[in-house]
């Protein structure tokens, strides 16, 4: 669980950051609607990380220059014939108390209240993403401050994006952050563990991915951190496949990519094995050569190496692999240079894990390595994927027909440690 006082911390380091700035937050704006019926509320990860309020429709604003309200915040009010239909709201008393804020509006005050914590304000923090209604009424707002500019002599003449100051925070995670992953990971590590015991030929992949999300929400998990991915046979080389609704083979791979969100961490975790027990002779080259890559990738896990140095660590040793099956040929590095190696794994090696699945943060700065730090969490999650209609890069080999349907994907969540790494998945077999 993530206490009061760490949220309380979280704002008072971006509000050191920002100085006289003012920085705002939308919460995520509602749930997604399909003809009057509403789809899971999924909060903004930012606008949480900063208040732990998980409700829509909310507004947090950070002024630390301001003389008495450093942390304010608007949210929807109790009000009974509302909530009979939508939820429980916290409602603006409670939500003072509750969330430690300097003051609380009704989000239908946004406009006549939110002017004062920005008209003195040197720089106005706000991330113009995918809601544009709320980016209009930030707009809207700054345009209104810049009329009365004159008058006034203050407020924000530049508008920054939060991302800079916020998402690298988001990137180190805290001790009470990693026994929330720790969790989501662990419930995912029963679920896959269940899943490999439980797949046999003749059941359908649709009856895998139910006793995978069973097991996720029997342990409090707040169900899939992504859409389960079972995917057996050819359909282990489709990286996003979702209809999980294939008859499984004797003779067939299976690939699960499936990992819960518990509390809003999540885990993200890929595990590929035979239905029926048994590898054949190509199934077993081919994952033998994506476990190496992923083996001497997250030995690239550890402070002060380049992050890129995972992927590159794993496209050699896939590429070697490839190339002693003879479905590469020629020069490593120019394969490498031209990415022949493309059609057989045509994705990166991995991504940031935490409060989104694909957290956020930068991968590289600029000309510079982005390097790792102890706090940070990444996927390693190499595969081969030699579907029915792969096609070599001009000049390749063409592909003989014993590779086809082929697909292997292993993926493990990897904390950055102060003298290496831990592989925090570690629980699934492979
Ligand atoms: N399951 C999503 C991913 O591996 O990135
Ligand atoms: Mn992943
Ligand atoms: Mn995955």
């Amino acid at each position: 669980m993530i206490l009061q006082i760490e949220y309380h911390q979280r704002r008072e380091q971006l509000m050191a950051k920002i100085g006289k700035g003012t920085a705002i937050f939308h919460s995520a704006p509602t749930s997604v609607m399909h003809n009057t019926v509403e789809y899971n509320f999924r909060q903004d990860s930012d606008f949480y990380y900063i208040t732990g309020f998980n409700e829509p429709k909310a507004v947090a604003v950070l002024a630390p220059h301001h003389e008495e309200h450093h942390f304010v915040m608007f949210v929807q009010p109790k009000e009974w014939e509302k909530e009979v239909w939508s939820g429980y709201r916290t409602g603006v008393e409670a939500a003072k108390e509750k969330y430690g804020a300097d003051e609380v509006y009704p989000i239908a005050e946004l406009d006549e209240k939110l002017p004062q914590y920005l008209e003195k304000a040197e720089r106005l923090y706000y991330h113009m993403g995918r809601d544009r209604h709320f980016n209009d009424v930030v707009i809207k707002h700054w345009q209104q401050l810049m009329a009365g500019y004159p008058k006034r002599g203050t407020g924000p003449m530049a508008l920054e994006s939060t991302n800079t100051i916020l998402h690298p925070m988001r990137q180190l995670k805290s001790p009470a952050e990693l026994e929330m992953m720790r969790q989501a990971i662990a419930i995912s590590v029963k679920a896959h563990n269940h899943a490999r015991e439980f797949a046999q030929p003749g059941l359908y992949e649709y009856q895998v991915q139910a006793e995978i999300e069973h097991i996720f929400r029997q342990h409090g998990a707040l169900g899939p951190a992504y859409p389960s991915i079972v995917a057996s046979g050819a359909n282990s080389c489709i990286l996003h496949y979702v209809e999980n609704n294939q008859q499984m083979q004797e003779q067939d791979l299976l690939l699960i990519d499936a990992g819960c969100s518990y509390g809003y961490y999540n885990a993200d975790i890929t595990r590929t094995f035979p239905v029926g027990g048994h590898f054949t002779p190509e199934q077993k080259i081919i994952y033998e050569i994506v476990l190496e890559a992923q083996r001497q990738a997250i030995a690239q896990v550890k402070p002060g190496n380049p992050y890129s140095q995972i992927h590159d660590t794993a496209v050699l040793v896939l590429i070697e692999g490839l190339m002693a099956l003879g479905l590469l040929a020629g020069d490593v590095e120019e394969i490498i240079k031209e990415e022949k190696y493309k059609p057989y794994y045509m994705h990166r090696t991995g991504h940031w894990l935490g409060l989104d699945v694909h957290d956020c943060g930068v991968y590289q700065q600029g000309e510079n390595p982005l390097i790792l730090q102890p706090g940070q969490v990444v996927t390693v999650e190499p595969g081969l994927y030699i579907g029915s209609e792969t096609k070599p890069v001009e000049g390749q080999p063409e592909i003989p027909e014993r590779w086809r349907g082929i697909g292997v994907r292993i993926e493990d969540d990897v904390l950055v440690t102060s003298s290496g790494h831990e592989v925090l998945s570690a629980g699934v077999p492979k």
